[in-house]
């Protein structure tokens, strides 16, 4: 792939434009955040990896982000006003669009951004918020395995591909065309991402395990405050509002999804 394929895939009036294609870079979240901050690269720019060699996932994680197996990329946002946390739900809603209607990929979210089929990642998201004397900055990582035929030890059984599920490889290119117009029609669109993230998950009544610090608890998950906060309530009955997954695993503890 190069950036032609990527460029020739676009429908967008903003989204992807400009287009920094690398065939290889550390990460693409780095590199935007670089550009985004010296002022090189406004709302909407997008940076794209064929691979990355330090690709950043979620609590300091890595994220193998190997030739042609996926979809690495970011996007730059730019927003008016202080951070408002739930904008991080929204590529989480646009690739369980894409997974379902493209492709007939039973994609459901886990708070706040996984994208999972059945017990497994199929998609991850990194944002990264700087706020700005205008406004707040957002480099929306996002990295979708597409290709895999198979993942290492540590991955197999929490990992899955596009691939995997639907036996049919998916050109990078084609499914990047297709994310970028699902985000620019959400980002066009009501900013309600709260209401727009409950449908595709499978979160609100589960039970769920939170783990932090080795202390795991139960508790059933109620929904998302405005702020797009997650709302639970344990064991004792007493709910609670978790701001932030740093630090944090959460587990839905479905009969079939464990
Ligand atoms: C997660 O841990 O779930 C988040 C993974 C995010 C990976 C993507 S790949 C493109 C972008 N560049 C990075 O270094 N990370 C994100």
């Amino acid at each position: 792939m190069n950036r032609d394929d990527c460029l020739g895939q676009l429908t967008t009036r903003e989204f992807g434009r400009p287009l920094v294609f690398f065939d290889e870079t550390d990460s693409t979240n780095t590199q935007a955040m670089r550009a985004a901050v010296a002022g090189e690269a406004g709302h909407g720019a997008v940076f794209i990896a064929q691979k990355q060699t330090a690709g950043r996932g979620t609590d300091g994680n890595t994220w193998q982000s190997a030739s042609g197996q996926g979809l690495w990329m970011s996007v730059i946002l730019r927003e008016a006003g202080p951070i408002r946390p739930a904008i991080t739900l929204m590529p989480a809603i646009a690739l369980a669009r894409v997974l379902r209607t493209m492709y007939g990929v039973d994609a459901h979210l886990k708070w706040p951004n996984d994208v999972l089929v059945g017990p497994r990642k199929i998609a991850g998201i990194l944002v990264e918020s700087v706020p700005q004397a205008a406004g707040v900055i957002h480099v929306m990582g996002i990295g979708v395995n597409l290709n895999q035929t198979e993942f290492g030890a540590e991955l197999k059984e929490i990992a899955t591909s596009v691939r995997e599920v639907i036996d049919r490889a998916v050109p990078v290119p084609v499914f990047f065309g297709q994310f970028m117009l699902e985000m620019e029609k959400l980002w066009n669109g009501p900013h309600d991402w709260p209401a727009l993230w409950l449908p595709y998950s499978r979160m609100v009544n589960a039970s769920v395990e939170l783990k932090q610090g080795g202390m795991a608890t139960q508790a059933v998950a109620l929904g998302l405050t405005d702020e797009g906060f997650l709302r639970v309530r344990e064991v004792s009955g007493i709910e609670r509002v978790i701001m932030s997954r740093t630090g944090l695993d959460v587990r839905i503890l479905f009969t079939d999804v464990v």
